[in-house]
């Protein structure tokens, strides 16, 4: 591999390194404790010593009814702030050319209240835990990672982001079931996208704006403002545009958009565009309720979405295939001085349709 490219991989794989927080895997979770009886569930992204995905399906193993956990680590994991490691449990240097597997089918509780940390460590520590090495690195397209995704019906994880495109490819394949963490420009990527139109994917229910803290390695420089440290020492960032994916259905998802604007009688807020016809929206709270033909708005509508009240038409592209636009007429920062006209590219739009 040249250095350059060789480089690049490097700062690639670095930047998939940061853990999600246990807060935010329980506020999502809650919509959907029903949906986890009998079910095998795989955290393919995840140490069993590090992930607080594994942490949460360990501590609500029991309470979820869950038949099966397994969780699979990819080589270049590093250790961050875990108490031990599954290198201590193994008694073996730390490796980094193998991913590790936990496999559990039941986690024991020493009192009748729920599983605690100790029965955790207990189980982590005891001979029949099963946790074990790969023979690979634990990439979720290896042959021996695909076996345990044939096993699984729901995979919870937060996956690396350089790879969500092929990530999200390899579940519909699978025809899995998931609940996974993205940036919410995944949705404009052309292997996304159709799959939020044609309903086989949408947003999840807890997270729709703001940022979120994610835990970084210790060697992570900490330059940004959004950066910062524990109260126990880990290193921490804020990142912002995060949303869950999933194909789970939850209640929240088919509550009904409230829609307190009107189109007609106020027709020139609401611009239409060259080349589509649909008129644009700028804000999700702006969509009017007495207009039923096509409408343009910008993607954190799907934060709102209930697939009962819109259907998603298109997305982005007018009918000559580019980017749609609209013209606003005397404007006065116009870009056509001649005509005094200015002509708008709002950014990523999608096309809905109400359907009441
Ligand atoms: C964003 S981190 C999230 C880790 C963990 N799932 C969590 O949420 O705390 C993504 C993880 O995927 C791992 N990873 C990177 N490439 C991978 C691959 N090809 N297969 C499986 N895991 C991979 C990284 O090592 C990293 O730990």
């Amino acid at each position: 591999m040249a250095k350059n490219a060789g480089l690049q991989a490097a700062n690639k794989a670095k930047k998939d390194e940061f853990y999600t927080a246990y807060e935010d895997i329980q506020l999502e979770m809650n919509h959907y404790e029903d949906k986890f009886k009998n079910k095998t569930v795989l955290c393919n992204c995840d140490d069993p010593f590090e992930s607080n995905f594994c942490k949460f399906f360990l501590r609500n193993f029991n309470y979820l009814g869950l038949k099966r956990l397994i969780c699979t680590s990819y080589r270049t994991s590093p250790i961050v702030g875990a108490q031990m490691t599954i290198y201590d449990l193994l008694d073996e240097p730390v490796q980094r050319g193998n991913g590790y597997v936990m496999d559990i089918t039941e986690v024991p509780m020493s009192n009748g209240r729920g599983v605690s940390d100790d029965d955790i460590d207990k189980l982590l520590k005891s001979k029949k835990r099963g946790v074990g090495k790969l023979a690979g690195d634990g990439d979720f397209r290896s042959d021996e990672c695909l076996e345990y995704l044939k096993l699984a019906d729901i995979v919870v994880t937060n996956p690396p982001f350089s790879l969500f495109r092929e990530f999200v490819a390899t579940l519909v394949e699978y025809n899995k079931q998931f609940l996974i963490i993205g940036n919410v420009n995944a949705i404009t990527y052309k292997e996304i996208f159709p799959l939020i139109k044609d309903n086989k994917l949408w947003l999840g229910a807890s997270i729709h704006s703001g940022d979120r803290k994610f835990y970084v390695p210790d060697d992570y420089p900490l330059n940004a403002a959004t950066c910062g440290v524990d109260d126990d020492g880990r290193k921490f960032i804020r990142v912002k545009g995060v949303r869950w994916f999933t194909n789970i259905d939850y209640a929240m998802r088919h509550e009904e958009l409230d829609l307190y604007r009107r189109y007609y009688g106020h027709e020139d807020e609401y611009p239409k565009y060259d080349n589509y016809d649909a008129i644009n929206v700028d804000k999700t709270s702006d969509i009017p309720c007495d207009y039923f033909e096509d409408i343009g708005v910008p993607i954190t509508f799907l934060d709102k979405y209930n697939p009962e009240q819109f259907d998603i038409i298109k997305f982005r592209k007018g009918n000559d295939d580019k980017d749609l636009t609209y013209t606003v007429e005397g404007d006065t920062i116009a870009t056509d001085r001649q005509t005094d006209r200015q002509r708008i590219t709002p950014y990523f739009r999608i096309i809905i349709r109400r359907k009441l």
